[in-house]
């Protein structure tokens, strides 16, 4: 049996009960390195989430017997290995355990309504900005290749550097820090972070 448990942000104090007692039952546990190191008392048998997810998968068929348990950041359809693990074994032999997305995380803490706001990402793929430029809200997952300094010089160099950025930095964590900026004013590098845009504070 297949679940992915949503980690939520960062803290385990933000894990649902449902994903905790799944990874409390597991045979085999699978996560980041991050994500790993919050169960030290995990007696299992472990493997570190890499890049290689063909690997993964094949390493996960061989032991579908066992109650195997992937922790996912945040939520695990949000951009996260769910679709992917979904995708391959399919919905009847896995369970996803939901879990709070950064960007939830991120709203819940700036008291920003998420009602029709577009959740999209610039991790590892390439961002539409016009589609972002004309967008009334925006929230993002991000990466080191575009986070808030590329994507706001996009959205200055399409007239629109009056957007206000709420960027969400390592969230829930002890270096937490959330910056409130026009995007004509994003010039620092940030680390592991969240983008929420806006037309006006
Ligand atoms: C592969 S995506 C996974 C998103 C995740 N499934 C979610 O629901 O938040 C990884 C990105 O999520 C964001 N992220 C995850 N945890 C974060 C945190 N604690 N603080 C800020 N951003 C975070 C960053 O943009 C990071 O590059």
């Amino acid at each position: 049996m297949l679940t992915v448990a949503g980690m939520g942000p960062a803290s385990l104090a933000l894990m649902t009960p449902m994903a905790l007692d799944a990874v409390a039952q597991a045979d085999v546990l699978v996560g980041g390195k991050r994500h790993l190191e919050q169960f030290p008392d995990f007696a299992g048998e472990r493997r570190a989430l890499d890049a290689d997810i063909p690997g993964l998968i094949r390493w996960i068929t061989q032991r579908m017997h066992q109650r195997v348990v992937v922790l996912a950041s945040g939520d695990p359809l949000f951009y996260g290995i769910g679709k992917r693990l979904v995708a391959e074994f399919g919905i009847e032999q896995v369970r996803i355990i939901p879990g709070i997305s950064a960007v939830q995380y991120l709203c819940a803490k700036t008291g920003i309504d998420m009602n029709d706001i577009w959740l999209t990402s610039s991790h590892g793929r390439d961002v539409d900005f016009d589609a972002l430029a004309r967008s009334p809200k925006t929230a993002m997952v991000t990466d080191a290749r575009c986070g808030p300094r590329e994507i706001a010089a996009a959205l200055v160099a399409r007239g629109a550097g009056e957007r206000w950025l709420v960027i969400g930095e390592n969230l829930a964590m002890d270096n937490e820090r959330i910056h409130w900026l026009p995007a004509r004013d994003v010039q620092a590098q940030y680390e592991m972070n969240v983008v929420v845009i806006l037309n006006e504070r």
